[in-house]
C-alpha cells in the first residue's frame, strides 16, 4: 500500500509543477482493496457513515485512498495521509466509512470518481486509479464550442505528433459544462469514458483512468502536449497542418491501436 500511496505522493508534485493543480484543484482516488492488510480491513471507522449519493453494487467493501476536499496537491506531495484518507465503501454500497489515518473528508468530486470506479470494477479491468485535474491548455480549448466536438478535437490532437495518437488510441471526450461535485457530471463522465482515454468537463477540467494514476496522469499529459503544440503554433502566427489522415490511419493500423475500451 505504501508503495501506491508514494506513487499518488509523486503524481501529485506532477500535477502542481505543471501549473494543473491551483489550490485546491484536483482530486485523486486509487482502489486500494488488494492491497490493504487484515489490520486495516478492521480499523473501526473514523466518523458516521456518509451518504454517496447513489447505490453503487460493484463497490461493496472496497477500499479507496481519496484526496482530501479542499486539500492542495502541493501538500499532498509531501503529507498524503495528512491530506487524503482512506474510505471503506459500506456493505448497502450506498454510504463510505472513514476509516484512516486522520478523519480527512473525501474530494467533492468523489460522485465521478466512485461512479467510474464502480464502472471499472463491473468490466473487470486492471483500471485501479481516477484522476481529475485542470490543464491550461485543454481548458483553455474548451471555452470555444469549435473544440467541444469530441471527434474534431480528438482528429486535431492525434495529428500534432505521432505519440498522441499512440498513447491516447482512444481519443478524448467531452462532457457539456455541468456543476462540479454533481451526480449529472459524474453521470455524463461515465458514458463518455467508456469510449474515451480522458474526458473533457467543458470550462472545468479533465477526467482520466489508468491501471495506476502515474498512467492516468500520462494520458492527461499526453493529450496536453498535444493541446500545447496547437496553441505554439497559432501563437506563432499559422494554424498548423497537422500529420495526414493518411499518416494517422498508418500509425492506428501498423501499431494495431484499440478503437474501443
Ligand atoms: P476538492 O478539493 O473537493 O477535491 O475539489 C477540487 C476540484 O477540482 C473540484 O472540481
Ligand atoms: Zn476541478
Amino acid at each position: 500500500m505504501k508503495e501506491v500511496i508514494n506513487q499518488v505522493a509523486e503524481v501529485a508534485g506532477y500535477l502542481w509543477q505543471k501549473g494543473w493543480a491551483e489550490r485546491n484543484g484536483g482530486n485523486i482516488t486509487v482502489n486500494i482493496t488488494d492491497c490493504v492488510d487484515n489490520a486495516v480491513r478492521s480499523l473501526p471507522p473514523l466518523l458516521p457513515a456518509i451518504a454517496i449519493g447513489k447505490q453503487l453494487p460493484f463497490l461493496k467493501g472496497q477500499f479507496f485512498y481519496a484526496k482530501g476536499t479542499g486539500k492542495r496537491m502541493r501538500d499532498l506531495a509531501r503529507r498524503p495521509m495528512d491530506n487524503g484518507s482512506i474510505i471503506r465503501i459500506c456493505d448497502d454500497c450506498e454510504h463510505y466509512e472513514i476509516v484512516a489515518e486522520h478523519p480527512v473528508l473525501p474530494t467533492s468530486e468523489l460522485p465521478s470518481h466512485l461512479e467510474i470506479q464502480n464502472y471499472l470494477m463491473a468490466s473487470g479491468t486492471r483500471y485501479k486509479a481516477t484522476l481529475h485535474t485542470h490543464p491550461i491548455e485543454l481548458v483553455a480549448m474548451s471555452h470555444s464550442k469549435q473544440w467541444l466536438d469530441s471527434h474534431h478535437l480528438t482528429q486535431v490532437l492525434w495529428s500534432m505528433i505521432p505519440e498522441t495518437l499512440a498513447f491516447a488510441p482512444l481519443g478524448i471526450g467531452v462532457v457539456p459544462y455541468a456543476l462540479p461535485g454533481s451526480i449529472l457530471l459524474a453521470e455524463s463522465t461515465l458514458e463518455q469514458i467508456k469510449q474515451h482515454d480522458v474526458v473533457l468537463w467543458e470550462k472545468h477540467g479533465v477526467f482520466a483512468v489508468g491501471e495506476d494514476i502515474m498512467e492516468a496522469f500520462d494520458q492527461v499529459d499526453v493529450l496536453n502536449k498535444a493541446a500545447v503544440l496547437y496553441m505554439t503554433a497559432c501563437n506563432m502566427g499559422f494554424t498548423p497542418d497537422g500529420m495526414s489522415q493518411q499518416s494517422v490511419q498508418e500509425i492506428q493500423q501498423v501499431f494495431h491501436l484499440p478503437t474501443h475500451r
